[in-house]
């Protein structure tokens, strides 16, 4: 208990990292099955009747928040907390010990959370569920939206400190696109939850999807690429192709995304001059893109081959190439012919998938494989674990993402000729029960995931050794 709660608490380098990895990666084990378990609802949707707590309506937020606020979010603190301090010379970051409170925070936030989602409290905004509500006479506090907020500012305070404090005074991009993410995500936060903004009707759908879309525009995007923006260097040898781009790149997100959040709800009645608005700048992120996409391609010319044995490499290419389809097909879908086809579709689900699955998930991979040898000092417990979480994921996904597309036409093309929903729900059935297959793929891909990196960190003797660098020190 004693050594558990040293850990926990520690002012040791890298600590804080290391902890927000650990756990977020059960947050993706519990929240991918979660998904399976909400998946296996649309083929037999009595299984689980009777319990409340496990209908489809509970279960869905609770797999998304545990997948995007426990896992991918965790797993970016994780992944800044070890970069910012290696860009700027610094033996970890400002404070470990604060990293590792806003850690614990951040744990009991997602306990609470999922505790209070399974109970049918919940904020009903997308992204935006965890309440934590409590009542005093007649005004309700969400409690967990103001833990988030304090745990997001001691990041942000914690990651500017280190830079302030650090050797190295020029920034290399990453860290521009860390702080901007640090910056950015506290504002769209206090926007996106009823603990801060309540309005009515449409303008709360306007605002709801300001946060849903920038949430994954202004965080996740600006957060993984400045992980790849790190590691793709790393991993290919090659100088980042272009640092004038890369700053393009950043300054543009800015600008294109913030108006986006509108081109979610297209088919409602909000003015038709905020969707244009919102088409439009969805079309313009190509910028961006292309300046990633760019940078992405160019850093690894040459470098294509060496990932048949780079493992973490394998993981950031996919993510790459997923990346690329994703900005293709969300312009595509913005545009408002399209989207007024594929929209209240499984199409829609996929796409979500794609991002947050396939691209943003994987850089998290990538960057867990690559900063676990150099936090512990050891190799991972086992490669041959590792390739096979990597084609699990990769085949799970794939597999995923072809039967919700095609359920998406399906579905679509019996919306729009008028045919009872009763009658194409039926036809939906197959591709339902090939998604949850995909699923179970998944799923045992995270486990193995997690037995991988809980044994390289906490059954060191089963591990190799790295060789220490000439000072000494592995993980700089
Ligand atoms: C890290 C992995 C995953 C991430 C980041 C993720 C993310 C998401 C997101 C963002 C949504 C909301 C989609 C939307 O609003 O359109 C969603 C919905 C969903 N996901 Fe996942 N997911 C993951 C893995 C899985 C797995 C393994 C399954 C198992 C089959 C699954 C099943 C579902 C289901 C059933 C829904 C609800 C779809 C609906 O409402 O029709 N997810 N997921």
């Amino acid at each position: 208990m004693q050594r558990a709660l040293s850990a926990i608490f520690s002012r040791e380098p890298f600590s804080a990292s290391r902890n927000f990895l650990i756990t977020a990666i059960f947050w993706l084990v519990f929240g991918t099955s979660i998904g399976l378990i909400a998946s296996m609802q649309f083929t037999a949707p009595d299984a689980l009747a009777g319990v409340a707590q496990l209908s489809f309506g509970r279960l869905r937020p609770v797999h998304i928040n545990a997948v995007l606020i426990g896992w991918l979010s965790m797993g970016y603190a994780a992944c800044m907390f070890y970069i910012i301090p290696v860009l700027v010379g610094r033996k970890g970051i400002w404070s470990e010990l604060l990293g590792n409170i806003t850690m614990v925070a951040w744990n009991v936030m997602m306990v609470v959370g999922i505790f209070g989602l399974l109970n049918g409290d919940t904020e009903a905004r997308e992204y935006a569920e965890l309440a934590g509500t409590v009542q005093m006479g007649s005004t309700s506090i969400q409690i967990l939206d103001w833990i988030v907020l304090v745990a997001l500012l001691l990041l942000a305070v914690n990651a500017w400190m280190t830079v302030m404090t650090g050797a190295e005074k020029k920034w290399y991009v990453s860290i521009w696109y860390f702080l901007g993410a640090l910056f950015w995500f506290p504002i769209i936060y206090i926007i996106g939850n009823r603990a801060f903004v309540q309005l009515e009707g449409l303008n709360d759908a306007i605002t709801g999807w300001f946060y849903g879309h920038n949430i994954l525009g202004m965080w996740f995007t600006v957060g993984g690429v400045g992980i790849m923006y790190y590691l793709l260097p790393k991993f290919t040898g090659n100088p980042l192709y272009s640092h004038t781009l890369s700053m393009i790149g950043f300054w543009t997100i800015g600008m294109f995304y913030a108006p986006t959040g509108t081109h979610h709800i297209l088919q409602s009645p909000v003015p038709e001059w905020l969707k244009s608005v919102a088409v439009i700048s969805s079309v313009f992120l190509l910028v961006p893109v292309l300046t990633v996409l760019t940078n992405f391609f160019m850093t690894m010319k040459g470098k294509w081959h060496t990932a048949t044995e780079h493992i973490p490499l394998r993981f950031a290419i996919a993510g790459g190439i997923a990346y690329l389809l994703t900005c293709i097909q969300g312009p595509f879908q913005a545009t408002r012919s399209i989207n007024w086809y594929l929209h209240f579709s499984n199409w829609v689900v996929g796409h979500a998938h794609l991002a947050l699955l396939a691209t943003f998930s994987f850089f998290v991979f990538a960057a867990t494989y690559y900063m676990i040898p150099k936090m512990t000092g050891r190799k991972m417990y086992s490669k041959r674990l590792a390739v096979w979480h990597f084609w699990l994921t990769l085949y799970g996904w794939i597999i995923m993402m072809l039967s919700l597309t095609i359920a998406g036409l399906v579905q679509a093309a019996g919306w729009h000729h008028g045919i009872p929903v009763d009658q194409w729900v039926i036809e939906l059935e197959p591709y339902w029960i090939i998604r949850s297959i995909s699923g179970v793929m998944i799923v045992l891909g995270q486990i193995l995931f997690m037995f991988n990196v809980y044994k390289t960190v906490f059954s060191p003797e089963q591990c190799e050794e790295l060789p220490h660098s000439p000072t000494g020190v592995v993980y700089v």
